[in-house]
């Protein structure tokens, strides 16, 4: 069995890391699997949201450390780097529900989601330090971004296990959920998510992640996806069925 699992439920995407005895430890082929995984549901018109999660009550220990030591990375087309690509690319709603570990690239990668629900059992770790690494993934942008400059330099520097309470009150997780619930809310939201107009939640989705940090250069970009919008089959829709009283339906 493959250790990435994918299935399309409902418009809904679910990958899930799938090598429990390790707990979900990434080797160069899990990374593989993971990009090419979120880059073909962000280009099927069928998938309207990707929610990530971890099998047998892990969600990533991180980059397996035997790959580590005996296939030390290397060259700008690797495994892990095309995945770093993918999931910081990816256009749609990314959720994610995680359950134990989510440790070094198990904790960058939430960065990354848009939605992100944890049970009680998670624990989240950014060590790199603790093995002599720094952070990757952009976390020594977004984290400190996040939380600020003190709180990510006691969560990178010390690099200690944090709760999903603690995670939740710094705004890395949305909401903490009842181990055997965490899934199903998650796999809720993300059925929320696809059956709303997909154009708009890409071009949402877009307008947050990729600005200059200048408002009038915001308000020019928000302006021409919002007149882009207006003018689109899916607003017609949202209007139409608002009148008509009923639920919008986007294909
Ligand atoms: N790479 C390779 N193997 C790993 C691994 C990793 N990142 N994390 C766990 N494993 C393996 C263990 O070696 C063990 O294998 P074994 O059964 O053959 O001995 C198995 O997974 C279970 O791990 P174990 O440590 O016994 O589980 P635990 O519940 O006591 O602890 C963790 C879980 C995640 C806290 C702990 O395994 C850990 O700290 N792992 C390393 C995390 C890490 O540093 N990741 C790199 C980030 S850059």
């Amino acid at each position: 069995m493959s250790d990435i699992l994918s299935e399309i439920r409902d418009g809904v995407k679910v990958i899930t890391l799938n090598r429990p005895d390790k707990k979900n430890a990434l080797t160069l082929a899990m990374y593989d699997g993971l990009a090419q995984a979120l880059r073909a549901g962000d280009a099927d018109p069928a998938v309207r949201a990707m929610v990530l999660t971890g099998a047998g009550g892990s969600f990533t220990s991180g980059n397996d450390l035997k790959d580590f030591l005996n296939n030390a990375p290397r060259g700008d087309d690797r495994p892990s780097l095309r995945f770093l690509k993918a999931i910081s690319e990816a256009e749609k709603p990314l959720l994610a529900a995680v359950r134990g570990p989510a440790v070094g690239v198990g904790s960058t990668m939430l960065l990354h989601c848009d939605l992100v629900y944890a049970a009680p059992s998670a624990r989240f770790n950014f060590t790199f330090t603790n093995l002599a690494l720094v952070p990757e993934a952009a976390s020594t942008m977004l984290l400190p971004r996040l939380v600020g400059h003190q709180k990510a330099a006691e969560l990178f520097l010390l690099a200690e296990a944090f709760d999903a309470a603690a995670a939740k009150e710094i705004g890395m997780v949305n909401a903490v959920l009842p181990e055997d619930e965490v899934l199903d809310f998650t796999m809720a939201q993300a059925a929320k998510l696809a059956r709303k107009a997909p154009n708009a939640l890409k071009f949402t989705k877009r307008l947050m992640k990729h600005h200059t940090g200048d408002v009038p250069g915001q308000i020019a970009a928000e302006t021409t996806l919002f007149e882009q919008q207006l003018k689109s089959a899916e607003a017609r829709e949202a209007m139409t069925a608002f009148f008509e009283k009923r639920a919008p339906k986007f294909s």
